[in-house]
């Protein structure tokens, strides 16, 4: 079977243009979402994936202010920082970039983040509304997925999904997302024992560990659904996933591609969920 192949950017897009004219209705009403994102340091790739959430945040019609702090800010002032936007009445989403520098607690300054204006669903609350199946901020990368998978009209229930990696960010969360959906998952991590024969049987393969060409064609089931979260850097400085593509597609019935896939939806749920948060304060 060659797979169809899932473009996150195109739906993304389509999700952007949509909430582009939902936002322009809302500031009509004199409701304008408002996201602050602070930036701590200079490390070049949380600078460009911030960049990349300010201007789609200008596409859409969002107001986001950058904070940009040095990376000798304290645990302390950044703290003060956090409940000074907590208290702030236009200012609907909060995201601190991660990683923080070393000497910064980073579960401290999740858990400082205003349950209601943690739009990177990252905060204990918002992770146990999840796991409770309620309606919350889910986090922006394993909601993606899900949108992605839906907008194909994928059915999730009933099927083996295999998640691999563990991380708060990604991988524990869309497990948990699509055990919401009636999935039934298998979480596999570097020390998993006979990997290959979990993602033999799996029906939906979510990768997100960080190893270009970590899982090939030869790995899957015939039919398999293959989500690729990976963004590694070859030696040449293109982009490419963690699964080997060319091999993958030919055996898959779904595939994502990286670039373009599962990337653009994560700043596109950033947004989705930052407008909820407007929505939400003005009701
Ligand atoms: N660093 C890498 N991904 C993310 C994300 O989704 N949110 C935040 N705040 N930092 C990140």
């Amino acid at each position: 079977m060659a797979a169809e192949i899932i473009y996150g950017k195109e739906l993304a897009q389509s999700l952007r243009d949509q909430m582009k004219d939902e936002v322009s209705k809302l500031r009509d009403q004199g409701i304008v979402p408002g996201l602050t994102v602070i930036l701590i340091g200079d490390d070049p790739a949380s600078k460009s994936y911030v960049a990349g959430k300010q201007k789609a945040s200008a596409y859409v019609g969002v107001d986001a202010d950058l904070i940009e702090l040095p990376e000798s800010t304290t645990e302390a002032e950044l703290l003060t920082k956090i409940d000074e936007l907590n208290q702030t009445n236009q200012v609907h989403g909060i995201l601190v970039q991660l990683p923080l520098p070393e000497h910064i607690d980073e579960q401290k300054v999740i858990e400082a983040i205003s349950p209601e204006k943690d739009v990177d669903g990252f905060h204990p609350i918002n992770i146990g509304r999840m796991m409770t199946g309620k309606d919350t901020f889910y986090p922006c990368t394993p909601y993606g997925i899900i949108t992605m998978l839906k907008s194909k009209d994928i059915s999730i229930e009933g099927k083996h999904a295999v998640i691999i990696g563990r991380s708060n960010i990604v991988g524990k969360p869309v497990g948990q997302l699509l055990l919401n959906e009636n999935a039934t998952v298998t979480y596999c991590h570097s020390r998993t024992a006979n990997m290959e024969q979990y993602i033999a049987e799996a029906d939906i393969v979510i990768v997100a560990v960080g190893k270009a060409d970590f899982i090939n064609g030869d790995h899957i089931k015939e039919g398999a659904i293959v989500i690729d979260v990976g963004v590694n850097r070859t030696e040449e400085g293109t982009l490419t996933g963690d699964v080997d593509f060319d091999s993958a597609k030919e055996k898959a019935s779904y595939i994502t591609p990286v670039p373009k896939g599962v990337g653009p939806m994560t700043i596109t749920m950033l947004l989705h969920n930052t407008i909820k948060s407007a929505k939400r304060f003005h009701h």
